[in-house]
């Protein structure tokens, strides 16, 4: 199995196919690490595709995306931005956390995003109409707990959206031992450890540890690190600067992992103490 293959989750795949061929946007949605750009990856192989991935930020301006009159050299000429070289090539675009993005910066979107599947260069005075091959496929994490950003109604309602989360815990599993060849005891511990801690979420309120960290941690436990040593530094720590929170976590956690290392030699794992 390639160390990059996709964990089929549900009929995401199919709804991206279906997606393509009606030449539709797509929209992800899911918690950090469940495998949206790992999806979208896959499916650029799939359908023989290119991928080109923009990432949102909040000063991303309309010019950015599109493009933009330059001087060099004494001339003055226009330079494609990201988005306008993907419709050209006819790629697949995808617009990663795009809820960080400003809804002015998004309405050059509009036109390519409805039957009208064009996109106009105002500053050029050009439209480029896109190809059959090209698809925009937009990304974010709806629970992230921080962000009061909302996507527009009217932005939302021009795409497909497939709601993404973690694989079943037997699944998840399996990503474990294909993407860190760990054995697959070592990855059912690892899976149960994250969700014993997603449960907690409930209480502790924070987002909860993505099969990205449990892939991070089965890599260290492949390179010699304890299961507990592993969770601390890969699941545990980056889930909250609060102590308190992060000591309830790590009973939870050592509840479930062993200590030792796999040479039998006995981890040394920070406390919170001093
Ligand atoms: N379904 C899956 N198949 C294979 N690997 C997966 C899957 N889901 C998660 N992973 C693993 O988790 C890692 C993170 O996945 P990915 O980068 O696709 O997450 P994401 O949803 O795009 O996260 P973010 O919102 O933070 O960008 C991958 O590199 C891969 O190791
Ligand atoms: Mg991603």
């Amino acid at each position: 199995m390639k160390s990059d293959h996709y964990h089929v989750s549900g009929n995401e795949v199919e709804l991206f196919t279906r997606a393509a061929e009606q030449r539709v946007p797509l929209m992800l949605t899911g918690p950090t690490g469940c495998g949206k750009t790992r999806l979208v990856e896959h499916m650029g192989d799939l359908l023989g595709r290119k991928v080109m991935t923009i990432s949102c930020h909040d000063d991303l301006t309309s010019a950015d995306l599109v493009g933009r009159f330059m001087v060099t050299g004494g001339d003055v000429a226009w330079n494609d931005g990201p988005l306008t070289r993907a419709v050209r090539e006819g790629a697949i675009c995808y617009m990663d956390e795009v809820v960080e993005a400003r809804h002015d910066s998004l309405a050059v979107l509009h036109s390519l995003t409805d039957h009208r599947r064009t996109l106009y260069l105002d500053r050029a005075g050009a439209a480029v109409e896109a190809p059959d091959s090209f698809m925009l496929v937009c990304s974010y994490n709806p629970a992230y707990r921080s962000s009061l950003k909302e996507l527009k109604p009217s932005f939302r309602q021009r795409f497909v959206t497939v709601a993404m989360d973690y694989l079943p815990p037997e699944r998840e599993a399996e990503v474990l031992v294909a993407e860190a060849g760990v054995d697959p005891a070592v990855a059912r511990r690892l899976v149960a450890c994250a969700m014993s801690i997603r449960k907690a979420d409930d209480v502790f309120h924070f987002d909860p540890p993505s099969t990205r960290v449990l892939v991070t941690a089965a890599k260290l436990v492949a390179a010699g690190a304890s299961e507990l040593e592993a969770a601390e530094a890969c699941i545990l720590a980056p889930l909250s600067n609060d102590g308190a929170i992060t000591a309830g976590l790590r009973e939870i956690a050592a509840a479930s992992l062993p200590s030792a290392r796999k040479s039998g030699q006995p981890a040394r794992v920070s406390t919170g103490g001093t």
